[in-house]
């Protein structure tokens, strides 16, 4: 695997350079490139000593205007040969110029230019760390999908203690050389997953729908991508957009999720039905909005179809994951529904009984595994959570063939 060891401005620069020997320990090549004020705090022959390359420092080299272009163009070429882009330390700046997308640089136009992983361990002041301005930044990269590996608390360069020191090199290359592992394990799948909301219409203008925020869906739909699969992702109305790379079936209503999910089914080896699906609807739709009055109405509403249902009894050797949202009960329940639907996997929600929790970036689930199991993943972003709840599905794969 090639990585792209991307060093940025600070008194941590230092550290990348036992960073770029602990990822070659752990079988990667490294392409370094350091920004400008990165050259500052440790030089590129120190780095192309360590990795026998030659390290990339200047989006305009000086020279010919064609050495200028080569350059230029050469930020294109390392994006593609490489698998994964590792920025430490990132500085505050840095961190500000790639949620900006700023290509000012050779490290931040290669950013722009990447489509693989990206994984960041930022490190600052305390203060800078703490600051609104990089807080916000930090969503922003985290909504991203990027791996973000959060800085340790410690007596930093400045005198202060907090949070802000650059996380040890050696956890830094234990999570990328993990990743690296796991980019083509999902290689040859074709994964289905379900997200969001559905909204069945009440009159042209009304709709009945939940609180799903499409988050849990789209994180399966961009870590599945990543780890090298063929992605369709059915989505109810969301505020997101759609990962890079899949196949995006928008849909409104129940009866339409069911249609786009049975239409692909054929096709896919791995379905995660993450959507919160309505369970009634109204059969027949006014044609017109209905006028309000002094009376007191009612809704007559009917069951939708039960697409987690109807996937149990056509699944063949599939594997089927679904998702439980309890209050209460949360195992059980999950076990239940896994019997009932005929699921290889549930993931168990606990929601809280205001119904909060649907927006937040991050989730604490517990799976509940055909095998009797029932494994809980601690609170953790929801593209972390992802990547868990695929790691255990091809580990219950095994399993189940193995006891056939
Ligand atoms: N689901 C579905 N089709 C429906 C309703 C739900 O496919 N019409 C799927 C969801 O995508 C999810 C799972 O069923 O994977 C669990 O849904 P949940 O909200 O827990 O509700 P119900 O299945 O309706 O169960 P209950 O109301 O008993 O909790």
């Amino acid at each position: 695997m090639n990585a792209i060891l991307g060093v940025g401005g600070g008194i941590a620069a230092y550290k990348s350079a036992e960073l770029a020997r602990a990822l070659m320990e752990r079988g990667l090549r490294v392409q370094v490139v350091l920004t400008p004020a990165a050259e500052r705090f440790i030089t590129p022959l120190t780095f192309a000593a360590l990795t026998g390359r030659k390290v990339i420092t200047d989006l305009f080299a000086s020279g010919s205007a064609e050495e200028t272009l080569s350059s230029a163009i050469e930020h294109i070429a390392v994006a593609q040969d490489n698998d994964v882009l590792v920025v430490a330390p990132t500085t505050a700046d840095l961190m500000a110029r790639l949620a900006r997308g700023h290509a000012n640089d050779f490290l931040s136009t290669t950013y722009l230019a990447f489509t693989v992983p990206v994984v960041l361990a930022p490190a600052m002041n305390t203060n800078m760390w703490m600051h609104p301005a990089t807080q916000e930044n930090l969503a922003i990269l985290r909504k991203r999908g990027h791996v973000i590996i959060e800085p340790e608390e410690g007596i930093l360069a400045c005198g202060m203690t907090g949070p802000g020191r650059l996380a040890e090199p050696d956890r830094i290359a234990d999570i990328v050389a993990s990743l690296g592992l796991k980019l083509h394990d999902l290689e040859g799948e074709t994964v289905l997953v379900t997200a969001g909301p559905t909204q069945e219409p009440l009159d042209p203008v009304r709709y009945i729908s939940n609180r799903s925020s499409g988050k849990m869906g789209y994180a399966l739909a961009q870590a599945a991508a990543q780890r090298g699969a063929r992605v369709i992702l059915v989505s109810g109305p969301v505020q997101l957009p759609a990962p890079h790379g899949v196949l995006f079936i928008p849909v409104h209503t129940a009866a339409e999720m069911r249609n786009a999910v049975m239409e692909h089914l054929g096709e896919t080896s791995i379905i995660l039905k993450a959507a919160a699906v309505a369970d009634y609807h109204v059969s027949r739709v006014p044609q017109h909005k209905i006028k309000k009055t002094a009376m007191r109405m009612s809704l007559e509403l009917d069951p939708t179809p039960d697409i987690l249902a109807e996937l149990g009894q056509k699944k063949g050797d599939r594997l089927l994951v679904g998702f439980a949202a309890e209050t209460e009960n949360l195992v059980a329940g999950a076990r239940q529904k896994l019997e009932s639907k005929n699921c290889d996997m549930v993931v168990a929600n606990l929601v809280n009984q205001d119904g909060t929790g649907f927006e937040s970036d991050q989730n604490e689930v517990v799976l509940v595994l055909r095998t009797g199991e029932a494994i809980p993943l601690a609170r953790a972003p929801k593209r972390e959570i992802a990547d868990r709840i695929f790691d255990q599905a091809l580990k219950l794969r095994l399993a189940l063939h193995a006891a056939q």
